[in-house]
């Protein structure tokens, strides 16, 4: 596997291939190598790149405890196959602050927007410099961060990046629990109790699929999630999958998603169910 640590390098490389492209942080997992297979498969070359992107993070904490395994990482992207990683310093890719600043509409003002102010901002920003960078034909990204793949075709689209999305279903633990880099900081103890996140989204299913109505299924979970002693719930909203905004009532002919967002541990986990 070629590892490349400059725009230079990287571009040197991709100008002769089909790239299919797999945008990280790091810290990687199953639900990563999951892309990249797919990435693998569908591509001349798969492509990942590693990079902690420092103006997304809208807390500095966060961003400092954000967990680092970059050796770790490369013999997981080494073993599936992966073709090339570009792994940039943050003076490769922001030579300098940037000064732009993206506005994505409603879409950034509600649910992730509402409660990490410019986080999708920063995104945005080195989504695009990772894609003119790379020059991917494709790029490949997990939907358990839906808003950010919602965030992501808008930019695709209004800036005619020429670049097709493959929006991947969320892998999971055996118990249930999405995949995330963050899981590795919770203690044994409150990893056993972090499946009721996903408990909670096939609740909100089943109660939806009853006919209770959105906002009831709302409270119901809220209050669940309140009466829990170890998580801080920040929202559970029954949403259309088109615009992400709440419903006020379910059509099971609607595509809808459930999404949640909740702390455990010190740790900020978020989850979503498509029906
Ligand atoms: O989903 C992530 O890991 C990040 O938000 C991304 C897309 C790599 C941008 O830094």
């Amino acid at each position: 596997m070629k590892v490349f640590e400059t725009v230079i390098e990287t571009q040197n490389y991709t100008k002769s291939h089909s790239v299919g492209f797999v945008p990280t942080m790091g810290a990687l997992h199953e639900g990563h190598i999951s892309l990249i297979r797919r990435a693998k498969e569908e591509n001349e070359i798969s492509m990942a790149s590693i990079f902690v992107n420092p103006t997304q993070f809208n807390n500095p904490e966060d961003l400092a405890r954000y967990p680092r395994t970059l050796e770790a990482d490369l013999e997981r992207l080494e073993k599936a196959g992966c073709d090339a990683v570009f792994v940039p310093s943050v003076r490769e890719m922001y030579p300098a602050p940037a000064v732009l600043k993206m506005d994505f509409g409603r879409l950034e003002q509600i649910l992730e927007g509402a409660f990490r102010p410019g986080h999708f901002n920063g995104v945005g920003l080195v989504v695009s410099k990772l894609f003119h960078m790379v020059r991917p034909q494709r790029a490949y990204f997990g939907q358990k961060d839906i808003q950010q793949c919602a965030v992501i075709n808008r930019l695709v689209n209004d800036l005619s990046f020429g670049i097709e999305l493959v929006f991947c279903e969320t892998v999971r633990e055996a118990d249930g629990l999405a995949m995330s880099s963050r899981n590795v900081r919770l203690s044994p103890e409150k990893r056993r109790v972090a499946p009721f996140i996903y408990q909670s989204l096939l609740k909100g299913k089943a109660l939806l699929q009853s006919g209770v109505s959105p906002a009831e299924v709302e409270s119901t979970l809220a209050a669940a999630y309140a009466e829990h002693p170890d998580f801080r719930l920040e929202y559970y909203e029954v949403v259309a999958f088109s615009d992400l905004e709440r419903i006020p009532a379910y059509d099971p002919a609607v595509k809808t998603v459930l999404v949640v967002a909740a702390h455990l541990d010190g740790v900020r986990l978020i989850d979503n169910l498509i029906l």
